[in-house]
């Protein structure tokens, strides 16, 4: 019985479609109180009084904080880590200073929302403002280089510089890319209680229960084992609700001063300066080829804004690193802005999602330089092996992507020339955009029990951020012990379970599932082990490999008398044992490390219709070519597939946020003047999976997918705009007086 590979439907499905699945901020704790953020309407300054005595006055006030009376918080630990995972490095109510618009400088702790809230309105604040400093082309100019935290900040292999001089065809462009924000569905939000004996327990939207737990146990200054977080569903993390932000550590530590557990739910608006967003990029990118469009050099180099406190990254130009071969050589650069904003994050594909705008536009301009159709300069370009690190790839799909993808979509009915296709009086065009992303390995650890009744229960720290993790665990569980998936309970989202990563860089199903189906196997190889060893062992004369798992029970493979067979149950019951607990743990080695270059790729087919006089750009139609390698569930991939692209075309045509120039405030800060893609703007999405297992990505065969399908669906969307209509639109989102 094979369950792997079948498009199962969500387990959880019915619970949330009925709203009986408990997200954080629906904790069902009766005595909660109720905190509520004011916010500084400064960018940059200092905060010379606050008054909170008529707001501590109103109904159901139980507390107000300000840097004067609340407790210190410890500094966040430098280097950051993925284990040390703070939003922010400033901490909040511990100074006066004001570093950005929307910072928190008080917190109202009351009865109710609604009292709390209000009385937030009443703080009175007096502020000693200064110049703020934003992110421009002027500030662009004073860009630092910033101190490593992901990857090395700069890369050199070869000499880009002697390619890019002797080459035939050149392209040397600026590409830019706006601030964005995140958007989930829920809103952040955080509930804290204390016990008596200085337990916390936070229930918490995070993508990452055991960092979060390590972060707080530090600044907190708690041992790590007083502490548990807590988080079964979140709608939608995508980034957002990777690390730990100010008004997680707000909410716990009013918690424990006022002795009672605190609950906040950030408003859609907080969301804008509470948590982190993707910081605008400008990136230049120099690229030349032979004559025949064989690529010579790459240089890609991306500014970005970051806070004056820390030193976020947007790794634009990883892309550039792993995507092409260039014969002479790749060079890579990142700096960043110092400016009045909150610290950006990891949003939605970031780094290679920004990166690929540039570098996948950069290669459609040199197609069409060059002469040469786009697929075509690009299968020119494919490489066998990492252009960084020289290693070969895993398994690397890009060609049957570009040419199954291409097929799929009708790529040869194309015409080369700019404003060559119409359907009557919109212009047509078509574009396509290769892409590579980032695989990672990181251990994780989980449990699988087998109980007296034949069924099984897996536990493991990961985390359901909307994507379906309880239902592909559950399918990769009855895969490796034969039972049918509705035998199978799947209990996560808690630090007291066996310790898994962070549910971010789409690493899941391939690092997560791995201890997964290590643990289930673990648990059939015990059952195999007690069928031949144990009480009247019912195969005590076979051999471990001649027995095969099936629904709920074990038999042999390949004998005469195949149809002797024995449940687990049975097995259990025989055997004096109520359950049998096994457990896997997977410890890859670092992706640097690896004997070969892990990467997911894809190729992104767009069809765009223009209206020549309105300048209105409309997706028709869209393939995705994807490979993530192996699929464990083609419903639920699919889905993933769907939304990544979703994102995708939020970035190439919608999304932008943009900053008020005096007050260096955020102007939009919902989803009325932040637009996002609604169905209306999505056609029919086609999306298909040309990977094959990968052994060196994961045992189970998998790469990543999520985050990969938002990746090059704006460069896709871009060329078809150029193709449509012959201008080149080198700033996202590609706005109607971007067109006209
Ligand atoms: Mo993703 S932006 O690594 O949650």
């Amino acid at each position: 019985m094979s369950t792997v590979g079948e498009p199962i439907s969500r387990v959880d499905g019915r619970l949330k479609a009925t709203g009986r699945a408990i997200y954080t901020a629906d904790t069902p704790l009766a005595d909660a109180a109720h905190a509520a953020i004011v916010h500084s309407t400064i960018a940059n300054g200092k905060t010379v009084s606050i008054d909170t005595g008529t707001a501590e006055k109103a109904p159901g006030v139980l507390a107000a904080f300000t840097h004067r009376n609340m407790p210190r918080i410890n500094p966040t630990p430098k280097p950051w880590s993925h284990l040390h995972p703070h939003g922010q490095g400033y901490l909040p109510l511990q100074d006066e200073q004001i570093h950005y618009a929307g910072q928190p400088i008080a917190l109202v702790v009351a009865k109710t929302r609604d009292q709390a809230l209000h009385a937030a309105t009443l703080v009175a604040v007096e502020y000693q403002a200064e110049r703020a400093v934003l992110f421009n082309r002027e500030t662009a100019r004073e860009a630092v280089d910033p101190p490593q935290f992901l990857w090395p900040v700069a890369s050199s292999v070869g000499d880009a510089e002697k390619g890019i001089r002797e080459g035939d065809h050149k392209i040397a462009q600026t590409y830019t890319t706006s601030d964005r924000h995140h958007n989930q569905m829920e809103p952040h939000a955080t509930v804290a209680a204390w016990d008596v004996g200085g337990r916390l327990t936070l229930y918490e939207t995070t993508q990452h229960i055991f960092g979060a737990r390590e972060l707080i146990s530090i600044v907190l200054g708690v041992p790590i084992e007083n502490i548990t977080v807590i988080s079964h569903f979140l709608g939608g993390g995508f980034g957002g609700k990777a690390y730990v932000w100010p008004h997680t550590l707000l909410t716990a530590v009013a918690a424990k001063a006022l002795n009672q557990p605190v609950r906040i739910q950030l408003t859609r608006a907080q969301m804008y300066s509470m948590v982190g967003h993707q910081p605008a990029t400008i990136q230049t990118i120099e690229l030349a080829a032979d004559r025949d469009g064989k690529l010579t050099g790459i240089r890609h180099e991306s500014t970005s804004p970051t806070s004056v406190f820390d030193s976020y990254i947007e790794y634009a130009a990883i892309a550039s690193r792993h995507l092409w071969r260039a014969s002479a050589g790749i060079a890579t650069n990142h700096k960043v802005v110092h400016v009045n904003r909150n610290t950006p994050t990891a949003m939605r594909s970031p780094h290679e999602a920004l990166g690929h705008f540039a570098l996948e536009s950069a290669m459609d301009e040199l197609a069409y330089a060059a002469g040469i159709d786009p697929v075509k300069l690009r299968l020119l370009n494919d490489s066998e092996t990492d252009p960084l690190s020289g290693r070969p790839f895993s398994t690397r799909a890009i060609r049957k992507c570009l040419v199954e993808g291409g097929a799929r979509f009708g790529w040869n009915k194309r015409t080369f020339a700019p404003r060559s296709m119409r359907d009557g009086r919109y212009l047509i065009g078509q574009g396509v955009a290769g892409a590579v992303y980032t695989h990672w390995r990181w251990p994780a650890h989980a449990r699988v029990t087998l109980k007296s009744d034949g069924s099984a229960l897996l536990e493991a720290g990961m985390h359901e951020l909307g994507t379906g993790t309880y239902t592909v665990m559950q399918q990769v569980v009855a895969d490796a012990l034969g039972l049918r998936p509705e035998k199978v309970t799947v209990r996560l989202g808690d630090t007291r379970l066996p310790a898994s990563h962070a549910a971010i860089g789409s690493a899941t199903m391939a690092n997560a599932g791995a201890s997964v189906m290590l643990a289930a196997k673990a648990a059939r190889n015990k059952m195999i082990e007690l069928a031949l060893t144990g009480r009247e062992a019912p195969f005590a004369d076979s051999a471990p490999d001649e027995l095969v798992v099936d629904d709920g029970a074990l038999s042999l493979a390949h004998r005469p008398h195949k149809n002797v067979n024995i449940t687990f149950a049975e097995l259990l019951a025989r055997n004096g044992m109520s359950e049998l607990v096994a457990n896997g743990n997977y410890d890859p080695v670092e992706e640097a490390s690896g004997p070969k270059a892990v990467f997911s790729f894809a190729a992104v087919f767009a069809e765009v219709r223009v209206d020549p006089d309105l300048g209105l750009v409309r997706l028709n139609r869209l393939v995705g070519a994807y490979d993530p390698g192996r699929i464990i569930n083609p419903k639920t991939a699919r889905s993933q597939a769907i939304g990544g692209i979703t994102w995708g075309v939020g970035q190439a045509l919608l999304e932008q946020s943009e900053t008020d120039p005096t007050t260096g405030r955020y102007l939009s800060r919902n989803y009325s003047g932040y637009l996002v893609p609604t169905n209306a703007d999505i056609p029919n999405l086609d999306v298909m999976f040309v990977g094959e297992f990968d052994e060196e990505a994961s045992p189970l065969g998998a790469k990543g997918l999520g985050e990969l399908t938002a990746v090059s669906v704006a460069p896709a969307i871009a060329n078809a705009v150029y193709h449509a209509t012959g201008k080149r639109v080198r700033d996202l989102p590609i706005t109607i007086e971007k067109i006209l």
